[in-house]
């Protein structure tokens, strides 16, 4: 506990729901972001930034009043003025804004574009379910809804998950149908719960007048067995929808990335048309990622109709399913050599014998803080450096070093001008 100059006592911790990253767990996070960065410019998506902060309508008109995201999970809402801000709870209406604002479509279309960063919800913190979490998103925004984008944002979010090796992945697929079909089959949905409106949990009650598509989404025990025999969207699409929906399949076929389709996968963000999907993997009982189409997004926002697809793939809950798994990571692969130094010329000299290696492109490591040579040479050991250069005072009059081979023990003296050539040559 910690008392503040008023005396409150508070206790030493993060807000709940978020999490520190610390240094045992950066080799995790720089793995998943590496293969996401490299796919990302393999695929050709063009990375963008947004700020941490949105004003709330972006999310009220673009994600939807009546979803949980707004309703229960807009964090921190700021009053300036008139305006009204919230810390972002996803990326995609953002990214919908930017392109706006910005005249994004004159870079060209379809324009891919690539964002990671952390996101903010207010939920009952639970495992894969925090309050700050980081995403990785990619959305393809066209002049057409051609489904070869749907199939394209699922291929670059299974190929990071099948590139970290993350076992038996697979994309649930469903279409939620557009503005034309779309309407019968929630007039089928509501009168198919309404009479069953006792059966039903107090949030999906207000779902039913709300937004009855929203009780697919309900994973309270109750509503599963309604959901069984509840009328499905396949039945109700229009033939364009069909024929899109069809065709994702067929591009996924040919691409040979494994799905399942789920008739009750409706997504909880308003903005979807026709398809939505979420990865999901073996023994993990939480989304990877997820995306869908979202064809209205931009002319809500007020942009000109564009059509556009995206999915966003979860950080820590793919970190968290690699440990679930047993995938391990390699540490460090770059050797790195030990500096150690004997006396106080040497110590001030090793400063720039650092920079001359960093020049020559040679990783070091160093305790320049601690005097003893045997306390250096343990660090050195436990670092695991296959070379130590020892650096005295003789050395430093002479500039040269000792070169030692921390695991046969045979040493010599260099000239301090050849340290990068010789250096290089012992450690290959
Ligand atoms: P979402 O399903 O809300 O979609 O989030 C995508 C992924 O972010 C989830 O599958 C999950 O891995 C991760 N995620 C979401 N909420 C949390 C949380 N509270 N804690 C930890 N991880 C979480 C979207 O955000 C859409 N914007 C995706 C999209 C992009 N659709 C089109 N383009």
């Amino acid at each position: 506990m910690v008392k503040t100059k008023k005396e409150t006592v508070f206790p030493v911790q993060g807000p709940k729901g978020m999490h520190d990253i610390l240094p045992a767990d950066q080799p995790w996070w720089d793995r998943v972001n590496k293969i996401a960065f490299d796919l990302a410019d393999y695929y050709n998506f063009l990375r963008i930034e947004t700020p941490i902060i949105e004003r709330a309508e972006i999310y009220e008109a673009g994600v939807g009043e009546t979803s949980d995201i707004v309703e229960k999970q807009m964090f921190g809402l700021v009053k300036t003025g008139n305006d009204r801000y919230v810390l972002r709870p996803e990326a995609t209406a953002a990214i919908a804004r930017a392109y706006i604002e910005h005249g994004l479509q004159q870079l060209g279309q379809p324009l891919k574009l690539f964002w990671a960063g952390p996101l903010f919800r207010h939920e009952q913190p639970q495992a894969g379910r925090l309050r700050q979490f980081h995403q990785l998103d990619f959305e393809i925004i066209s002049n057409d809804d051609d489904p070869v984008y749907d199939a394209q944002t699922a291929l670059v979010g299974f190929r990071i998950l099948e590139e970290l090796k993350i076992k038996n992945v697979c994309v649930i697929i469903n279409t939620i149908g557009c503005k034309n079909c779309r309407p019968a089959f929630r007039r089928e949905l509501k009168e198919y719960f309404g009479e069953k409106k006792d059966e039903l949990c107090a949030d999906c009650v207000r779902r039913l007048a709300e937004n009855p598509l929203r009780i697919l989404d309900c994973k309270k025990e109750k509503e599963q067995e309604l959901k069984q025999s509840a009328p499905i969207i396949i039945d109700h699409l229009c033939a364009p929808c069909h024929d899109h929906f069809k065709t994702v399949l067929e591009y996924l076929d040919e691409l040979a990335l494994p799905y399942e389709l789920d008739h009750s996968l409706v997504r909880g963000l308003d903005y979807y048309t026709k398809t939505v999907f979420e990865f999901m993997s073996e023994g993990v009982s939480f989304a990877l990622g997820g995306g869908g189409r979202y064809d209205y997004l931009i002319e809500l926002l007020g942009g000109k109709q564009t059509p556009a697809v995206g999915c966003a793939m979860g950080v820590e809950r793919i970190i968290e399913a690699m440990k679930l798994q047993g995938i391990t990571i390699s540490p460090r692969t770059k050797q790195r050599v030990f500096l150690a130094h004997i006396g106080d010329l040497a110590k001030r000299k090793s400063l720039s014998l650092v920079e001359q290696l960093r020049e020559a492109h040679i990783g070091v490591y160093e305790a320049l803080g601690k005097d003893s040579l045997k306390a250096q040479l343990r660090m050195a050991d436990k670092l695991g450096a296959p070379l130590a250069l020892i650096f005295g005072q003789k050395e430093a009059f002479e500039e040269s070093v000792i070169v030692r081979n921390l695991k046969t023990g045979a040493q010599e003296t260099i000239p301090l001008k050849k340290i990068g050539e010789v250096v290089k040559r012992k450690l290959k």
